[in-house]
């Protein structure tokens, strides 16, 4: 079914059945993409500081959609096995620090990146023994093969899809040689915003690709693709990715 975006993220943030959802929207309003990236990260800022409350209230074992903090721990179990203790694992668009950075900070040294301040705030009470930066993550620098392991699960879809390929190319410089990359990205190409998202009073925008585009970015880079995944969401969903870089030059993907 050809379903008009602005139905398909009402449905999906109220949960409102798609054709109430086309009732409630006779028209769609047109909303100018933000003009300048900065423009566009400072929107998704101010949308993040408004929402993170309804997004993840306090204390509560799902999100507004119903990922429970057990679908996290099975999409993370296999970094959890395969990485050594101890290391560092870098978690980027990391939210209020919930379930995932508290889930890795048992086990590995933790660095959690996000862009919102009150998602920062929270996660740094939630998870106190790990280090949280807030930062842009196209921004944001580290060392090279600095981290053990770097997971990425839905935030990538809010960042400008322009951005996005030398965001790839940075991470994969942060990783060992041998490093772990979790993310969970777009499954279909697609650009826009909702205003009063999840009932604030902000809009939020979204920017990703295809998922046949994230995986040709994860082998152009050497990366191994361990396991990939469809995650439903409402009548849509998300690609989650498992993949391993390269130990060396000459360890060719075998995928
Ligand atoms: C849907 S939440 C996901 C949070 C967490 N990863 C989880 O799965 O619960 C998306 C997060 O990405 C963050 N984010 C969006 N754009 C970002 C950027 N350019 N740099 C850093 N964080 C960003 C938002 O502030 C928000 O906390």
């Amino acid at each position: 079914m050809n379903v008009d975006p602005i139905f398909r993220s009402l449905h999906k943030a109220q949960r409102f059945p798609l054709r109430v959802c086309q009732l409630v929207v006779r028209k769609r309003v047109p909303r100018p993409k933000p003009a300048s990236q900065s423009e566009w990260t400072g929107a998704v800022r101010t949308g993040w500081n408004r929402v993170s409350y309804r997004y993840r209230p306090s204390g509560k074992h799902s999100d507004s959609f119903g990922h429970r903090e057990g679908d996290y721990r099975s999409w993370l179990e296999p970094i959890l096995r395969a990485v050594p203790p101890g290391t560092e694992v870098l978690d980027l668009g990391c939210g209020t620090g919930v379930p995932t950075s508290r889930i890795l900070a048992r086990r590995f040294r933790v660095t959690g990146v996000d862009l919102s301040d009150v998602q920062i705030r929270r996660a740094r009470r939630f998870v106190p023994c790990a280090r949280f930066v807030r930062a842009d993550m196209t921004r944001v620098t580290f060392a090279p093969e600095r981290f053990a392991a770097i997971v990425t699960l839905y935030s990538l879809i809010h960042v400008p899809r322009e951005e996005q390929l030398s965001l790839f190319r940075r991470m994969a410089t942060w990783l060992a040689p041998g490093g772990w990359f979790l993310g969970i990205v777009g499954q279909e190409r697609y650009e826009g915003s909702e205003p009063g998202w999840l009932g604030s009073d902000a809009p939020m925008f979204w920017s990703h690709y295809n998922a046949a585009t994230y995986r040709r970015w994860l082998r152009e880079l050497k990366f191994t693709i361990a396991h990939e995944e469809f995650i439903p969401e409402g009548d849509g969903g998300h690609h989650l990715f498992l993949a391993r870089k390269a130990r060396s030059n000459s360890d060719r993907r075998t995928d």
